[in-house]
């Protein structure tokens, strides 16, 4: 029953993939899709637009052709027949697990849900003032608690896993390789650390990559509670991560459809290359920091208004327009004031972004399947505005919907609130991150890039008068 009436779903992901098929050209980039001999040419932007870090199997974002992989596998095939927990194995372990290696891994999920110490913590703190990201970074960094003793006051640090090839015994001018002796040190730290047999779980790990995934959901069910007024609602073993994520951020069970289309959004938003907030946990997992803060870091770059969030400024724009008559004078008006128009354009996708390319058909299948009037209006509004937006924009420019054009309105439509529209994005990317940081971490070398200095270097030194007064006082 459950699977006639989640149907539909995978028609309308198989015809956006056709579609996509029909509509974008091109190539695999070799300048991004080879092994890598190091030191590595690259032409280097500012940001480190273009740098490449490091080498990955785990997701490929082509911009020009608009397609995503992970491990190898289309986005549109896993989201027509798999699911977030296959998904997240297959980002941390290279191939979709069999149907032992699933079930064992969705009853450590299930396990994980489990974190009455975060919740208890998070309940003595301010969340109904704190932002959504905020609290969900706390609550992520609050997690780790839950298994290592590592801040204790009676916490004597074994010496053998403090690694001496940090910055000041690296030397920093020479090439970029990685020194002998410093590769085989942390590799012996991640090695000794995950048969350290702690009393809890190791914070390093695949234990701890499935504490985080599972956990960071009962993290966003409980602050979205307690931000709503009311007290956390406690998880339900009999559901999926996606059906159960609803489920304890708005207290109700999902339909079948609304279950499998947050199911969708999940696998959408699990990886996407070495983006901001993944580079962010990279950098701070490559210093041998555990791997809870790193994606405490992550969160936080994710809060950023230049990185997440665009889909809640989607529905503002959407409401500010306000009727499908309105859409031209708007767009006219927006375009003569150089405005950007959010849930368009994309730094690496010169294409359709194949994300949009999915979630679109699936706003319009929740619109119609029982969204009310607002939600009508919102979604009309906002096909009138792409077909602005392609016809002016997308050859011109490439600039086309990107994956939060219609995110904000799937959302809506499960009964999301917007301020955790991002805190999803952020339970979905947990996969991709910690995925991405337990690959870099087999040949971990400490993210370490220079700035080049532009400031002078002959200044004399002349004590300020101040300072002089303060030294005569003492
Ligand atoms: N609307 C109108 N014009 C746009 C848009 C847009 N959304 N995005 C880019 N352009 C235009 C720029 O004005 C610029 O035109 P110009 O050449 O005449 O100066 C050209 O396209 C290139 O723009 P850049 O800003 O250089 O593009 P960049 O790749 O740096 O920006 C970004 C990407 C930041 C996403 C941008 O497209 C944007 O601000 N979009 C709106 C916000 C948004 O939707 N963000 C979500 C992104 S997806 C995510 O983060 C999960």
């Amino acid at each position: 029953m459950k699977h006639v009436k989640t149907k539909k779903i995978t028609k309308l992901i198989v015809d956006a993939e056709k579609k996509a098929h029909k509509e974008t050209k091109g190539d695999i980039e070799p300048a991004f899709a080879a092994p890598v001999k190091w030191p590595v040419d690259c032409v280097v932007g500012p940001g480190l637009e273009g740098a490449i870090a490091c080498e990955s199997k785990i997701g490929y974002v082509n911009g020009s052709k608009g397609e995503l992989i992970y491990q190898g596998y289309n986005i549109f095939d896993l989201c027509a027949y798999s699911t977030f927990e296959e998904v997240s194995y297959l980002l941390l372990h290279g191939n979709l697990p069999t149907k032992p290696q699933l079930s064992s891994f969705n009853e450590k999920l299930i396990e994980y849900r489990n974190i009455p110490n975060t919740i208890g913590t998070l309940m003595g703190f301010p969340i109904r003032t704190m932002s959504a990201m905020a609290a969900l970074r706390a609550g992520t960094n609050f997690m780790r608690y839950e298994c290592t003793y590592a801040d204790s006051p009676d916490y004597i640090p074994d010496r053998s896993k403090i690694i001496s090839a940090d910055e000041d015994s690296i030397p920093m001018e020479t090439i970029p390789m990685g020194e002998e002796h410093a590769i085989y040190e942390f590799k012996k730290g991640v090695k000794e650390s995950k048969d350290a047999g702690l009393d809890l779980h190791p914070p390093e790990g695949y234990p701890a990559c499935y504490h985080l995934i599972s956990g960071v959901s009962s993290v966003a069910g409980a602050v979205a509670r307690i931000r709503q007024g009311f007290l956390p609602i406690a998880f339900d073993p009999e559901l999926s991560h996606a059906a159960n994520l609803i489920y304890m951020i708005t207290g109700k069970k999902p339909t079948p459809v609304e279950e499998r289309v947050m199911d969708v959004a999940l696998i959408l938003h699990a990886d996407h290359g070495m983006n901001a907030s993944t580079f962010a946990t990279m950098v701070v997992a490559s210093t041998l920091s555990d791997i809870y803060l790193a994606m405490g870091s992550g969160i936080a770059a994710l809060s950023g208004p230049l990185h997440g969030g665009a889909n809640e400024e989607v529905l503002k724009m959407l409401e500010e327009i306000g009727s499908v008559s309105n859409v031209a004078s708007w767009y006219k008006h927006a375009r003569a004031k150089k405005k950007k128009i959010m849930g368009f354009g994309h730094r690496v996708y010169r294409a359709y972004d194949p994300r949009a390319r999915v979630l679109g058909p699936l706003a319009e299948h929740l619109v119609n399947e029982g969204g009310d009037a607002q939600a009508k209006t919102m979604l009309s509004i906002a096909k009138a505005l792409e077909k602005e937006v392609i016809s002016t924009l997308g050859a011109k420019k490439g600039i086309f919907p990107n994956v939060d054009f219609y995110s904000g309105i799937v959302y809506s439509c499960l009964g999301i609130p917007p301020d955790f529209f991002t805190p999803i994005f952020a339970v979905s990317r947990a996969a991709g991150w910690t995925a991405r940081v337990m690959e870099y971490l087999k040949h971990n070398r400490i993210f370490r890039p220079r700035a080049m200095y532009v400031g002078s270097f002959d200044r004399k030194y002349k004590q300020s008068a101040g300072k002089d007064k303060k030294l005569k006082k003492k």
